[in-house]
């Protein structure tokens, strides 16, 4: 199982990192990569073989049912990939509109049960202002080159007084602490940086593009202090997760367990989540 799942994952990194022309702008390979066959058929998928995937999405999935009543609302969902949030939020009651820049995401979201679906670019949403109740955007900030033209993207559609979440890859956690120091590294550069599709963010500058988008912050979670998606590149075409998989539900009972996800301890977490509103 293990070897099955190393082998697809391989598969959309060899796309990701070795495929595309170099030469080609950011904003094209974004849209080449999140369009690739491989991308849209192996990636974070919530199968089997990801567990740590799988859970990580359950995590969030229950925050974002917990933070409003959604029944009745009309949300944006930026970035929806094959529409799995934007499922979590129909299924409570809400009507979603899914949007992101790859064609191919967009149909797998409708063959998902999506409906309501644009193609556009976060950053320049296709949208007319004030007319969500609400927006979501998660795990993707940290593919778009300028987050905080996204976020004021989110806070020009959304009416006043709505709800917005985001999410970043925290750059202190531990997965990210060790892939960012393999990226300062000249072996790791040579290896696959030139081609990297995300990036991370710390808490502080995502509260700083809250602030400056105008929302007023209402709610910060962590999710993953003990996050075991460690990779480790070791020459092209070969990274390893030094943590077995299994780790994953242990680590995040533990941390469910003992409440961290608001506590301190969430500057170190995988994930952060932002809930803000815009000022009514
Ligand atoms: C990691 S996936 C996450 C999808 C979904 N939010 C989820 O968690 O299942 C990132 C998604 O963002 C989309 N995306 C990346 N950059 C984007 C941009 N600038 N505008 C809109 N969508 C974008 C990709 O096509 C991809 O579907």
């Amino acid at each position: 199982m293990w070897a099955l799942a190393f082998i697809k994952d391989l598969d959309y990194r060899i796309v990701s990192f070795y495929c595309l022309p170099k030469q080609m702008p950011h904003s094209d390979r974004l849209k080449r990569y999140f369009s690739s066959t491989a991308t849209v058929s192996t990636w974070w998928t919530e199968n089997k073989w990801h567990p740590v995937l799988r859970e990580h999405f359950a995590e969030q999935a229950k925050y974002l049912r917990s933070l409003a009543t959604w029944r009745g609302k009309s949300i944006l969902d930026v970035g929806t990939g094959f529409g799995r949030f934007a499922s979590v939020l129909t299924d409570a009651g809400a009507s979603v509109c899914g949007l992101d820049l790859s064609q191919e995401m967009l149909q797998r979201a409708k063959e998902n049960g999506s409906t309501r679906l644009i193609a556009g670019d976060a950053e320049n949403l296709p949208v007319a202002s004030k007319s969500f109740d609400a927006a979501i955007c998660l795990e993707t900030l940290m593919h778009v080159p300028c987050p905080l033209a996204a976020v004021r993207e989110l806070a020009r559609v959304v009416r006043p007084g709505g709800l917005v979440v985001i999410g970043i890859n925290n750059t202190f956690s531990l997965p990210f602490l060790v892939q960012n120091l393999q990226i300062h590294t000249a072996c790791y550069r040579w290896i696959r940086n030139r081609k990297r599709m995300s990036h991370t963010n710390t808490i502080w500058e995502a509260r700083r593009w809250i602030r400056d988008a105008g929302f007023q912050l209402v709610d910060e979670l962590g999710i993953g202090l003990l996050h075991p998606e460690v990779r480790i590149s070791l020459w092209p075409g070969k990274i390893v997760n030094p943590l077995p998989h299994s780790w994953s539900s242990w680590c995040l009972t533990v941390e469910k367990g003992r409440r961290l996800e608001r506590t301190k301890f969430r500057y170190f977490m995988k994930a952060i989540l932002f809930a803000a509103r815009t000022p009514i």
